[in-house]
């Protein structure tokens, strides 16, 4: 795949999980890549991993510093093509115990700063009269989910009806707007989540894989890096308002794989 005419911004592109995984599958297609994180520390290492690279800081819960970054953006690359809402926050909690702030302070991230980076990649779309693509990173949850995740979830089933109703609103310009759907993604974060509940997260995980996946291998994050390319990529052209999910079977299980292997 050549995706060399492409300029994309990643929201949290400096992460060591999806975020990561879609910069190195861009970076491989031969994409421009600008790397946003909300610590310019964090972007610029990131971004001397790749071979065209810049990285522009923004904490995406602040309109400030989103129009700044889309005027840094200009000056040094021009009208960017391509936008992967990757950044996002989780939480673990139970619905009685959440606070007011920590609702609002995930929905900044995961909803509400998808939706104002969104709007001015659109308007520069708009402004040079040329086309580009987005793709929103939503999760599992959007589709399913487990107790402790009402607000996480939540937010990832908004992501979900933004896409669609974002791609039906820019069909029209030839914009074209999908989601990807990660599932237990190989990264260190979930490690950290998981001795939240389980004594022993690798063993946990290892369980997982055999019993809540179809295909049992650890999902890596350039798993989901290669479908977002597919996505940016003209091979899609037809494809939008759509999630799909890169999540090794674990949504189309009606049951899992003790169940099966009982028969
Ligand atoms: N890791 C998983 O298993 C998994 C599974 C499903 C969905 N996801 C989703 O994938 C996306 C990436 O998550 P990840 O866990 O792989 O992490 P990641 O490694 O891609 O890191 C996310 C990055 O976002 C950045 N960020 C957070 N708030 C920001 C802000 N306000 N402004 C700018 N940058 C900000 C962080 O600094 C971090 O580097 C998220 O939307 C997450 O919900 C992850």
């Amino acid at each position: 795949m050549d995706l060399s005419h492409l300029k994309v911004l990643v929201t949290g592109g400096g992460g060591i999980g999806v975020g990561a995984g879609v910069c190195q599958a861009l970076d491989q297609f031969g994409a421009t890549l600008l790397i946003n994180e909300k610590e310019l520390d964090k972007a610029v290492k990131a971004a001397k991993l790749y071979k065209n690279a810049i990285p522009v800081q923004a904490d995406i819960t602040q309109k400030e510093d989103i129009e700044r970054m889309f005027d840094i953006i200009q000056a040094e690359v021009g009208p960017i093509n391509g936008l992967v809402n990757n950044a996002g926050v989780g939480l673990s909690k139970a619905v009685h115990l959440i606070e007011a702030e920590e609702f609002d302070g995930l929905y900044d991230v995961n909803v509400k700063g998808m939706w104002h980076v969104s709007k001015y990649f659109v308007k520069q779309l708009l402004a040079h009269k040329i086309t580009g693509n987005i793709v929103n990173v939503s999760s599992v949850h959007g589709f399913a989910s487990q107790p402790n995740y009402s607000t996480y979830a939540s937010s990832k089933s908004a992501v979900e009806g933004f896409t669609r109703a974002l791609a039906y609103e820019l069909g029209q310009y030839n914009i074209r707007c999908n989601a990807i759907g990660p599932g237990m993604v190989h990264a260190e974060q979930n490690y950290e989540l998981i001795k939240t509940w389980a004594a022993d997260p690798v063993k946990w995980v290892e369980d997982f894989i055999e019993n809540q996946q179809t295909l049992h291998h650890f999902i890596e994050p350039i798993d989901c890096g290669y479908t977002a390319a597919f996505l940016l990529s003209d091979l899609s052209r037809s494809v939008t308002g759509q999630t799909i999910y890169v999540d090794a079977g674990k949504t189309i299980m009606l049951f899992n794989q003790d169940y099966i292997n009982q028969k």
